[in-house]
């Protein structure tokens, strides 16, 4: 019997950061470090997802590289035969399903997509007399790309059999789109896709890992983002680990004078604890306990910037030390097998909706 897949996929439209690292990378290869017996991983780059929003296409194939390593560096066993590293246009099964499920998602569906509203809307912070001027053409600045991005998803899913996808709270929705455009193609043309597992089923399986929401040091009402407009609150991976000390210690907080988890009423506080906690591999709970009584939050922020700063020491090391050689001949490997199973499950597909 073939093995369940574990699969998810990070854009390389930017350097990375804590939050695509805590929410993301860090169960994903956990999994691959401590499951592949049991388990298929994937991990891969959504190259295609990369210009749904504008990006400095000069740049994307050196960040591609820059991504590739530090999956590597996060501990990817990248000899390991159950673990597969790809780039999702070095299989073209991505496409050709998308262009399928297209026909069978519906238009007001993508169009309440959240990720889609916000990322579409950009307009809104705009001038006033510039807004006038183009109020009649709305959604200028969003793509076809940017509305189409979770069918392109649900397709880097189905098409290897996926039951976890370890995601930020952020791509839950996609997630739950997945499971639908799956149940609709069933009950249409008999089982074509396996139904990856629903967001409260990955967090049972993933723990504490999942669905989580790393927000901005400096504004934690929002998760960080690649595409927030300053860089001061979000962490990057390759920031030194003076840098990130800096950004910690001047996190926003507020002046309640007590360290609680209480992401409502404490949101800063909250989410330095829960990087805090993650980065030493315990509980919340235990690092709010270790806390507890404490009323400067300036001692506070020193210890979270303490365990931020060796945490990206020890990253760092490791990422100097990745061959480049290696990874690319992991690619080469993983994306011959991978082509082989996605062009198997889009044959299936084909003949199910009469190409073939
Ligand atoms: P992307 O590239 O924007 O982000 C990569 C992963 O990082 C997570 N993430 C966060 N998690 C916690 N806190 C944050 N502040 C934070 N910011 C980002 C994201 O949730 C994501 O898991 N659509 C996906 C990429 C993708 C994908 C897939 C994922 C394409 N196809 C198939 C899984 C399966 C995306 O844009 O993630």
């Amino acid at each position: 019997m073939s093995k369940d897949v574990i699969l998810t996929g990070l854009r390389a439209n930017n350097e990375l950061h804590i939050g695509n690292y805590l929410g993301a990378l860090l169960p994903i290869v956990d999994m691959a470090r401590t499951k592949s017996s049991e388990y298929q991983i994937n991990l891969f780059i959504p190259d295609l997802h990369s210009f749904t929003t504008p990006i400095d296409h000069s740049k994307l194939q050196e960040q591609i590289m820059q991504n590739l390593r530090v999956f590597a560096a996060a501990g990817l066993p990248l000899d390991n035969d159950n673990v597969y590293l790809y780039r999702q246009s070095y299989i073209p099964a991505h496409s050709e399903l998308t262009i399928i499920l297209n026909s069978f998602t519906g238009f007001g569906e993508m169009s309440r997509m959240t990720q889609f509203k916000v990322k579409g809307s950009k307009v809104v912070a705009l001038p006033v007399d510039e807004l006038k001027k183009i109020l009649n053409k709305p959604r200028f600045e969003a793509s076809v790309g940017l509305f189409d991005y979770p069918v392109l998803m649900a397709a880097d899913i189905l098409l290897y059999k996926a039951k976890y996808v370890p995601v930020g709270d952020d791509q839950s929705q996609h997630l739950e789109f997945t499971r639908d455009i799956a149940g609709r193609m069933n009950n249409k043309f008999g089982d074509l896709f396996t139904v990856p597992k629903s967001v409260k089923e990955q967090h049972a399986f993933f723990g504490k890992d999942q669905g989580l929401r790393i927000k901005d040091l400096q504004d934690p009402s929002k998760k960080m983002s690649k595409s927030n407009d300053s860089d001061k609150g979000i962490i990057f991976m390759t920031d030194s680990p003076e840098e990130a000390k800096k950004k910690i210690m001047s996190a926003e907080t507020d002046s309640l004078a007590k360290v609680t988890f209480d992401p409502e009423n404490q949101p800063g506080i909250s989410n330095l604890l829960q990087i805090h906690a993650l980065l030493s591999n315990q509980a919340v709970e235990e690092s709010t306990k270790q806390f507890t009584g404490q009323t400067k939050y300036g001692e506070f922020k020193a210890e979270v910037a303490e365990v931020v700063a060796k945490f990206l020491g020890e990253f760092q090391d490791s990422l100097s030390k990745v061959d480049d050689n290696t990874l690319q001949s992991k690619l080469e490997s993983s994306e011959k097998s991978m082509n082989e199973v996605a062009q198997n499950t889009l044959a299936k597909v084909q003949k199910a909706v009469g190409l073939r």
